[in-house]
């Protein structure tokens, strides 16, 4: 693979001592690496973004060793220095990010060398990169998980408002896409703000697993230094240790687990946002989205594209794949670490990222959304969708419940035949399909008969969904 030497650019000929510095595994290899190797092996375009963590880490672990006495105060006092000033090298993008010193962890490193001599080189004893990187990814992870919680939440609150407001307002339910019966909007939305309130729950779940400190299994078996990991785990807010240090090292399925609980709530925003692209096409108009959540077409003038819902159905693809990603890398390792698991980061970021954008602007355009009562009357009336309310009405009239659904049929039947919804029968018409129906059954035609029916915790009346507004605050403000 490599160039003839004659040919290998002036950079692959620098002297021991840079390679050293760079690498400090260089000691026992007889050449320079390979440039594509390099390329190849090397992570710090992508890594580099743990750098605040993996500085929080080396502090808490600096900070272990001197009160441990592995190093001493002097020591303890330039690394501190050093990683604080590197901190703002980083924030200020005047850091010099090098591929040669291959990834976030050696960068960081060399450069502390650079500013604190020896004490920069002793940071390291008692840890390796496998426990750093393994620490690093739980410690951002932490934080992407209390992110995308409390997007989560933000998206519940927009919904939880909208469902208030639209309590009473019917539109047709459905199932198999067929109008089916009357609903709320407001009770539709809730439907949701219960997906993602499973969501933020499985995230807290998930956060116990990510919340444990790698710290400690140094490559793999631990150290031989009398180190105090608990002392460590305090500083860094976990909230216990990795138990083993072979699995502290190896296993990434807790990126496994966000990964998936990722998944299932791009799944969600993909249910609704596909709902939202339904309801926003002229054959349902059931609701307008305000233009800047729209773009126009650049051919067919009269356009405007639901967009962003669009968008976000087809992001969930996106973070599936790297759900899968992350599991097919992780499948048939062998204990302990492996170079695979580097390939954890590009998924694990993605995933998070694609998952903050998606419910960030929905939380948005859920806030925006205009319903149009008058279309989601007409599409509720067009279905026959109070058909079950006959049939529950001659029920309660002491009709058996499969005689008063054949009589129904029939109803719809004729309803059909005549170009009318089930109320425009005339009640003779009606009475022939069952004796037993007499004036009062046009109550329980309405739309408004109806839902207000259906009054029972988790029905569709506008009263209960006031009351699971009121509830779901509640579990909100509890901040759990
Ligand atoms: N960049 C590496 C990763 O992301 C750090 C750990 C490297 N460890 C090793 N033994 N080469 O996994």
């Amino acid at each position: 693979m490599a160039p003839p030497a004659s040919k290998r650019p002036s950079r692959a000929r620098r002297s021991r001592a840079d390679a050293a510095a760079a690498r400090p595994w260089s000691g026992r290899f007889g050449e320079p690496v390979d440039e594509l190797v390099k390329r190849f092996t090397a992570s710090v375009e992508f890594d580099r973004r743990l750098a605040p963590y993996d500085i929080a880490g080396s502090l808490a672990h600096a900070r272990m060793l001197a009160a441990c006495g592995i190093i001493g105060k002097a020591d303890l006092a330039a690394i501190e220095r050093g990683l604080e000033q590197i901190r703002g090298e980083i924030a200020a993008g005047r850091f010099a990010w090098s591929l040669d010193a291959e990834d976030v962890h050696l960068n960081i490193e060399r450069r502390l060398t650079e500013l604190a001599g020896e004490a920069g080189k002793r940071l390291h004893t008692a840890r390796s990169r496998n426990d750093q990187v393994a620490t690093d990814v739980r410690l951002w992870l932490r934080d992407a998980i209390d992110a995308i919680r409390a997007l989560l939440a933000k998206l519940g609150e927009r919904l939880l408002e909208q469902a208030e407001r639209h309590a009473a307002l019917v539109m047709p339910g459905f199932t198999h896409l067929q109008v089916a019966q009357p609903v709320t909007f407001g009770h539709h939305l809730l439907a949701y703000f219960e997906m993602f309130e499973r969501d933020r729950a499985r995230l807290a779940e998930c956060r116990k697993r990510v919340n444990l400190l790698p710290l400690g299994a140094a490559a793999l078996a631990g150290t031989t230094f009398p180190i105090d990991r608990e002392r460590v785990a305090r500083e860094l807010g976990f909230d216990g240790l990795c138990a083993n240090s072979l699995d502290a090292v190896s296993d990434r399925d807790f990126a496994i687990e966000f990964a998936s609980g990722a998944a299932l709530a791009m799944l969600h925003l993909s249910r609704f946002a596909e709902e939202v692209v339904l309801w926003m096409s002229p054959r349902f108009g059931f609701v307008r989205l305000p233009d800047r959540f729209c773009t126009g077409s650049s051919i067919m003038p009269q356009k405007k594209n639901p967009d962003v819902p669009e968008l976000v159905r087809g992001k969930a693809g996106r973070v599936f794949g790297d759900l899968v990603a992350l599991l097919t890398l992780m499948k048939a390792q062998p204990l302990a670490y492996n170079k695979d698991n580097q390939e954890d980061k590009e998924p694990l970021f993605d995933a998070a990222d694609t998952l903050k954008d998606a419910l960030a602007v929905f939380a948005e355009l859920v806030a925006g959304i205009e319903p149009v009562p008058q279309a989601m009357r007409a599409a509720a009336l067009e279905g026959f969708s109070t058909a079950t309310d006959l049939a529950d009405y001659l029920v309660r009239k002491g009709v058996p419940f499969r005689d008063a659904h054949e009589a129904v049929a029939r109803a719809v039947r004729e309803a059909e035949a005549s170009g009318c919804d089930l109320g425009g029968l005339p009640l003779a018409v009606l009475k022939g399909f069952s004796a037993a129906i007499g004036e009062d059954v046009y109550a329980s035609l309405t739309l408004e008969g109806s839902v207000a029916r259906r009054s029972h915790p988790g029905g569709t009346a506008p009263e209960q969904v006031k009351t699971a507004v009121a509830r779901a605050r509640k579990r909100l403000a509890a901040g759990d």
